[in-house]
């Protein structure tokens, strides 16, 4: 009893920060919105958790597939944010807010015509501003019934992770793509923190804006693309920091962009630069993500552009929601720019991706990961849509690292080569290969890419 209630009450606390459950949609976000904006004026220490009198209102109308125009006539840009939120630029100011939602237990409401308090600044990151945004045509709140919040499943979770070589045996009979093996590291986690390391909880992804169609242009010049590519490998040198391990913390969504950061310095600088940045510090002080609850590559490349990234050794990996307590004297390295790739948000496609990795680097990438996945030791990867009866998981949204793409030359399938933050000893070394040009897992539908500032 007194477990049950400690539980309880753990379980209160650390459900009230997670990877939001608002889920919206991009038909809800199109049409007007009116920003109310208050607390101008201020710098990037703005507190905007509440927000202060309304001194100026905005109306913005976001129309498809990206083009946001304001009551005076600029346009702009605006893309979704997975089903979280929006970011708009125009008229060179840049709004960021989160969806409103509530949640009582199991209960969740996304209120898919307002924000929470969100931010706005300058392109150059002055004039900082807290703003709500509402829809002038309202949409009716949304109930939505998501039992894996509820108190009963969430106990369930509490339960340590056990192996099931039936299952690994069961994953190795039906296909021989991949080799499916048991982590006996894994037995030393309940099974929520190896679905937090998965990317969180009932965090799916949302089915496409439309079908892509991709630009003839962007088919044709990755047609020109070697038919492999390698980070790991350009003529002998490697361009790809050294594998991470993000422990039992829900943070892939900050190793990944960080690998992406390190990756992109070194190939701008010929590797004369090789930094590692902290993950913890966007864990533990980045508004625009929920800790070790989750986040979204590209609200972290937003945030290195406003806030800057650190160094590992000024704020070194702890895998906790610690406090954010960074030294002054800490180097901040910031971002040029942060876009899905395709432009925006449901843009993506395969040829894109290529062209993107080969032009610019690694970026992040997003993939469902099925129990099966968890047990990858090495091939190429592709769910088998067999369950693990032994442990009750769900399915989760993965943030992991782009580096390369090929084809077995034995069978012909083609296949991305990812980096994992799972540690050096998973998978191929820490990375895992995936079937490519079939979007398998989604690993096609959500791309990021940010370029960052090397130092001089
Ligand atoms: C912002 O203010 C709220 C209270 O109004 C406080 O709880 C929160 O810690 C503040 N956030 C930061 C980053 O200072
Ligand atoms: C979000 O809503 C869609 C329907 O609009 C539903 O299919 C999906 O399962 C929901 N996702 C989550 C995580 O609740
Ligand atoms: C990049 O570094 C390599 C290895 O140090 C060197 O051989 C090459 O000349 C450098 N390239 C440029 C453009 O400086």
């Amino acid at each position: 009893m007194i477990v049950l209630s400690v539980l309880a009450l753990f379980l209160f606390v650390s459900g009230s920060v997670a990877d939001t459950p608002a889920n919206c949609t991009y038909e809800d976000l199109l049409g007007t919105w009116i920003f109310s904006v208050s607390d101008v004026g201020q710098d990037r220490t703005i507190n905007c958790s509440s927000t202060g009198k309304v001194v100026r209102t905005v109306t913005v109308d976001l129309q498809k597939l990206y083009v946001a125009v304001d009551d005076i006539g600029h346009t702009g840009f605006f893309t979704l944010i997975y089903n979280q939120g929006f970011e708009v630029v125009i008229n060179d100011y840049k709004w960021f807010g989160f969806f409103k939602y509530s949640q009582q237990g199991s209960q969740v409401t996304s209120y898919c015509d307002q924000t929470l308090p969100g931010w706005v600044h300058d392109v150059f990151g002055n004039n900082w501003a807290c703003f709500t945004g509402k829809k002038v045509q309202p949409i009716p709140p949304r109930y939505e019934n998501n039992p894996t919040l509820g108190l009963k499943h969430q106990l369930l979770m509490q339960l340590p992770f056990t192996h099931n070589m039936e299952f690994i045996d069961k994953i190795n009979s039906v296909q021989s793509s991949w080799r499916a093996t048991a982590y006996s590291h894994h037995e030393t986690f309940t099974i929520q923190q190896l679905l937090r390391r998965s990317g969180g909880r009932g965090s799916r992804i949302p089915r496409r804006i439309r079908p892509v169609t991709v630009a003839a242009d962007v088919q044709k010049m990755a047609a020109g693309l070697p038919e492999r590519w390698d980070w790991r490998d350009v003529n002998g040198v490697s361009y790809v920091s050294p594998v991470r391990n993000q422990a039992a913390c829900g943070s892939c969504y900050s190793f990944a962009t960080m690998g992406m950061m390190e990756a992109r310095v070194r190939i701008q600088t010929n590797n004369t630069q090789q930094p590692v940045f902290s993950p913890q510090q966007v864990v533990s002080c980045s508004e625009y993500s929920q800790g070790c609850d989750g986040g979204f590559p590209y609200l972290i490349g937003k945030y290195i552009q406003d806030f800057g990234m650190v160094e590992e050794d000024c704020f070194p990996y702890t895998g906790d929601d610690s406090p954010c307590n960074i030294p002054d004297k800490c180097t901040r390295y910031y971002a040029s720019d942060y876009h899905y790739v395709g432009g925006f948000y449901g843009g993506c496609s395969e040829s894109a991706m290529m062209l993107e990795l080969v032009r610019n680097g690694p970026m992040g990438v997003a993939l469902e990961v099925y129990p099966d996945f968890m047990n990858y030791k090495e091939g190429i990867y592709h769910h088998t849509g067999l369950g693990d009866s032994n442990n009750p998981f769900e399915l989760t949204n993965h943030a992991v690292l782009l580096v390369g793409y090929g084809k077995c030359h034995k069978t012909g399938e083609k296949y991305w080569i990812v980096k994992n933050s799972w540690g050096a000893g998973w998978g191929e070394n820490g990375f895992f290969r995936i079937r490519r040009g079939t979007d398998e897992c989604a690993i096609e539908s959500i791309s990021v890419a940010a370029t960052p500032i090397a130092k001089l």
